[in-house]
């Protein structure tokens, strides 16, 4: 069963098919796309030892031949080095304006291909197929594409929506454990800035959703994605609802930076314990009820997830040192950090107006249960 969920931008609409086996039907579900039966894609040599030859085998059922780069797996790919190998690569194979180039692997392949994408021959189109939860759920669709700079992360890229993505349900199988609760984290990130009935279906199907069952699955990156869908057609380029996607994320990033983008600390691991500082700040300023907080945090404890900062090994710097961190994050306007707060589950909303010292006082409370 494919499901699939429109984005329906003016003269830029593409379809996210969502289900199993969608790899190996790669070369039906792309050809209408193609000028000529020839792609290019980019990959990272671990999904590439899962994925690629099934590609292969997917894109030659349908006539159409594969050429593939492999990068080096993980985070430090996503920069100007990588990027401009990719680019030259691309060149070399003769890419042309009316090619299509393919982002098979999970969230930094699908935004350093996209980017470059964006830019190659001032713009080629692209097909996302996105390995990871995190990357079917969030990065691959709507269109944020690009790379880190030494400043920070995805600060160099540009707006470029994908021609078609395909969220080959499948791929999720080969995911160890802890990256699969990490792509979790975006998915209960939905419920929490939009949807309270997503919220609650996931606190019952959560568990089936981790143990594999794939119509749970299934309805949980098809219902994600709608929301994602939704909101960017809204507001493609973050000019106010989109920000709401960023729940848990400026804490996240505080504490990504912290500690310095490695292992210790995945990315939607992050943003799930972001997810519950915001709730319990929207509490501590009297937003939201108690309960919710206390709600979140158990339903991310149920399903194995990070949830406090006592559950990042190491050390972290003192609260002020993580507040002057959150200061660096890209949603300060004018000096004033931008916090998603919410009213209740499924109730978020952007503010400026959080005082500092409530963030401190609450950044200090939850480094002191460590
Ligand atoms: N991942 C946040 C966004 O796409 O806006």
């Amino acid at each position: 069963m494919i499901e699939v969920v429109t984005v329906p931008l003016e003269g830029r609409a593409y379809d996210v098919r969502i289900g199993p086996g969608l790899i190996a039907r790669a070369g039906v579900e792309i050809a209408p796309l193609l000028a000529r039966p020839r792609v290019a894609v980019v990959t990272e040599t671990r999904v590439a030892a899962l994925h690629l030859e099934a590609l292969r085998a997917g894109l030659a059922a349908a006539g159409i031949e594969m050429v593939a780069l492999e990068l080096p797996p993980g985070e430090s790919t996503k920069a100007w080095p990588e990027f401009s190998r990719c680019v030259e690569w691309l060149l070399e194979q003769k890419i042309e304006r009316r090619d299509v180039v393919i982002a098979l692997g999970g969230g930094v392949i699908g935004d350093l291909v996209g980017f470059a994408a964006a830019v190659l021959r001032r713009g080629i189109r692209f097909v996302q197929i996105p390995t990871s939860l995190l990357a079917q759920v969030d990065s691959s669709v709507g269109g944020k594409t690009g790379i880190n700079a030494p400043q920070g992360k995805n600060l160099i890229g540009a707006f470029h929506q994908p021609a078609l993505v395909l969220a080959d349900t499948d791929a999720l199988n080969s995911l160890p454990p802890r990256d699969f609760l990490s792509g979790y984290g975006e998915v209960v990130k939905y419920g929490l800035l939009g949807d309270a009935a997503f919220f609650d279906w996931l606190e019952t199907r959560g568990p089936d959703l981790l143990s594999g069952d794939q119509g749970a699955r299934i309805e949980a990156v098809r219902r994600s994605v709608q929301m994602k869908a939704d909101i960017v057609l809204r507001d493609e380029t973050e000019q106010g609802d989109r920000a709401l996607l960023n729940l848990g994320h400026t804490f996240c990033h505080a504490l990504e930076s912290a500690t310095g983008y490695s292992d210790r600390l995945l990315h939607g691991e992050g943003v799930a314990i972001g997810c519950a500082l915001a709730f319990e700040l929207s509490a501590r300023l009297g937003l939201c009820p108690q309960e919710e907080p206390s709600r979140v945090r158990a339903h991310l404890r149920a399903m194995g997830m990070k949830v406090d900062l006592a559950d990042i090994e190491g050390d972290l710097p003192d609260a002020g040192a993580l507040l002057a961190l959150m200061g660096q994050d890209k949603k300060v306007i004018d000096g004033q950090l931008r916090f998603i707060l919410a009213r209740g589950i499924g109730a978020a909303f952007v503010t400026s107006d959080v005082p500092q010292e409530e963030v401190l006082k609450l950044l200090t409370d939850a480094l002191a249960i460590r």
